[in-house]
């Protein structure tokens, strides 16, 4: 039990790679809280406080949502000691005939959304002895993809503020670190990996000759969580099966 006694929030955790990360951690003793705009209509998670895996409502993109989040969980479990920040979308399109409401929608819950729940989970984090962030970014951070502009743009930045978060919180007993998936046959990835056209061009950039699959990432995100990582901080880790590009 790597996670044994401990307590995780996971925002977008009800579907995708986060729904993989919170059974992931659940599995290993965590008691996890799936975060989203709405709970995923094929999986019933119990409210927050009933169960080792429930679900507790948040707007990433708003302020008073995210630290709603935070204080309900830990005043139903008494701690908080993993932030997996990984609610995302994605808006496919040229940067030049891209609507500007997408535009903010890719950045304010991505980017300003990790912000936010950074923010505001490190005070809880800090109460019981410190603990971890991670983040989500994607290989598209620092590749060039053409019609990726606005999700490209906040992955990037989310790298950078996990960097600048990790030497920030210097002296303090919390590590921030950022997962960078590739192509995850899961999630808003599936439908690149599942359309033939398209996946034989990015197939032939993957080392490994295939998709990711999402326990992939869990066990990566896994391993952020655990003590196996305390001398890892300030850190992007990529899976993505290894990409020339
Ligand atoms: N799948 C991949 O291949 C891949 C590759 C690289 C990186 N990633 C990253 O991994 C993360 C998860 O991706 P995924 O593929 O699993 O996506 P997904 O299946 O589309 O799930 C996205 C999750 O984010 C939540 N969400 C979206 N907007 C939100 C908001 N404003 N407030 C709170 N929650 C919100 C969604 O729930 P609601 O809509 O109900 O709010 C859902 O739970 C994202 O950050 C994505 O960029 C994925």
């Amino acid at each position: 039990m790597r996670l044994a006694g401990k307590v995780a929030i996971v925002t977008g955790g009800t579907k995708g790679l986060g729904y993989a990360i919170a059974q992931a951690y659940a599995k290993e003793g965590c008691r996890v809280v799936c975060a989203a705009r709405e709970p995923d209509e094929g999986r019933e998670l119990p409210p927050v406080g009933e169960g080792d895996l429930a679900y507790h409502p948040v707007d990433v993109r708003d302020p008073d949502s995210v630290e709603a989040l935070m204080r309900g969980t830990y005043e139903a479990y008494g701690r908080l000691d993993v932030l997996v920040a990984g609610a995302g979308v994605s808006r496919a399109g040229p940067a030049q005939g891209l609507d500007a409401a997408h535009w903010d929608d890719v950045i304010s819950t991505n980017l300003n959304g990790t912000f936010l729940s950074v923010r505001s989970a490190v005070p809880y984090l800090l109460r019981d002895g410190g603990g971890r962030v991670i983040t989500l970014s994607s290989a598209l951070a620092t590749r060039v993809a053409p019609g990726s502009s606005a999700y490209a743009a906040s992955k990037a930045g989310i790298e950078m503020l996990t960097r600048v978060v990790a030497v920030e919180l210097a002296g303090k007993p919390i590590t921030v670190n950022c997962l960078s998936p590739g192509f995850i046959d899961e999630g808003m990835g599936r439908q690149l990996a599942r359309n033939e056209t398209v996946w034989d061009y990015y197939r032939g950039k993957i080392a490994a000759g295939r998709a990711g699959r999402a326990e992939e990432v869990a066990d990566a995100a896994l391993f952020l969580a655990d003590d196996g990582s305390d001398y890892v901080n300030g850190h992007v880790l990529e899976v993505n099966g290894g990409l020339r590009w």
